[in-house]
């Protein structure tokens, strides 16, 4: 049984060398996922690829059900998640198509169901959310970095705003000044879900373009789509190296 999943996100609604045998649709008590499960091997590793945005990438970012996403791969049996992520990058080290693996978050989407822990209760429900991301995967992520030669940034906060828009150069000047390193949509709150259903989750944020206001130029589709094929092409190896780590 596949202990590992990877759900992609733009730039990567297929894994390239992913030999898969088996797609699976599953109903969940919150509705249905962004995508089939898929299962496959990756480098003789078992694991089940999801496609955060869709398969044909028609999910936007406020739309996606995570609560769905979350509870049909738990379901599925795995522990451990790698969220691989497009992201602005804000610190002057995150330039486009760097890879960065983040050790914090903060949140300022709006209106998104963020847990599991509401309606028919048992019990009120706190979990511990100081390190969102799981230190172990976080690791192993570097490890993998470094084995096949892409050099990782490690640490860093993600900044998740709500879109679809992009931010205004003053939103952020704010994430800057907050500590943000880079910013997307999806991180949030599916790392606040996956951590509520026990799941190990570390992200992968490939940076797709200078965030709003950090370069004179207009933000193009182009130019994501260009940073984004570079980038992808890296994290793909980087998952390659993690996963023959695990064979
Ligand atoms: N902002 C938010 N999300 C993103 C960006 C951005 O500039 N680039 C890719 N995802």
């Amino acid at each position: 049984m596949a202990k590992l999943a990877i759900i992609g996100g733009t730039g990567l609604t297929q894994l390239s060398g992913f030999a898969h045998s088996r797609r699976k649709d599953v109903a969940t008590p919150y509705g249905k996922p962004s995508s089939p499960l898929t299962y496959g091997e990756l480098a003789g590793c078992p694991l089940v690829f999801l496609a955060r945005h869709g398969e044909k990438h028609t999910i936007p970012p406020h739309q996606v059900n995570y609560c769905a996403n979350l509870w049909a791969l738990q379901q599925a049996g795995v522990e451990r998640i790698i969220a691989v992520a497009a992201v602005g990058g804000i610190r002057d080290d995150l330039g486009p198509a760097v890879v960065a693996v983040p050790d914090q978050i903060i949140d300022y989407t709006h209106g998104r169901r963020n847990t599991f822990f509401e309606g028919e209760l048992d019990q009120v429900t706190h979990i511990d959310f100081s390190w969102p991301y799981d230190s172990a995967l976080r690791a192993e992520l570097l490890t993998a970095g470094r084995n096949v030669g892409v050099p990782l940034i490690d640490g860093g906060t993600y900044g998740c705003t709500q879109g679809p828009r992009l931010e205004t150069a003053a939103e952020i000047a704010r994430m800057e000044r907050d500590g943000c390193a880079v910013v997307g949509m999806t991180g949030m709150p599916e790392a606040a879900l996956a951590r509520e259903l026990g799941l190990d989750y570390a992200c992968l944020a490939v940076v797709a373009n200078w965030a709003a206001g950090k370069t004179q130029e207009v933000i193009t589709m182009d130019d994501i789509d260009a940073a984004l094929k570079d980038g992808m092409s890296k994290a793909a190896g980087v998952l390659v190296a993690l996963v023959a780590g695990m064979a």
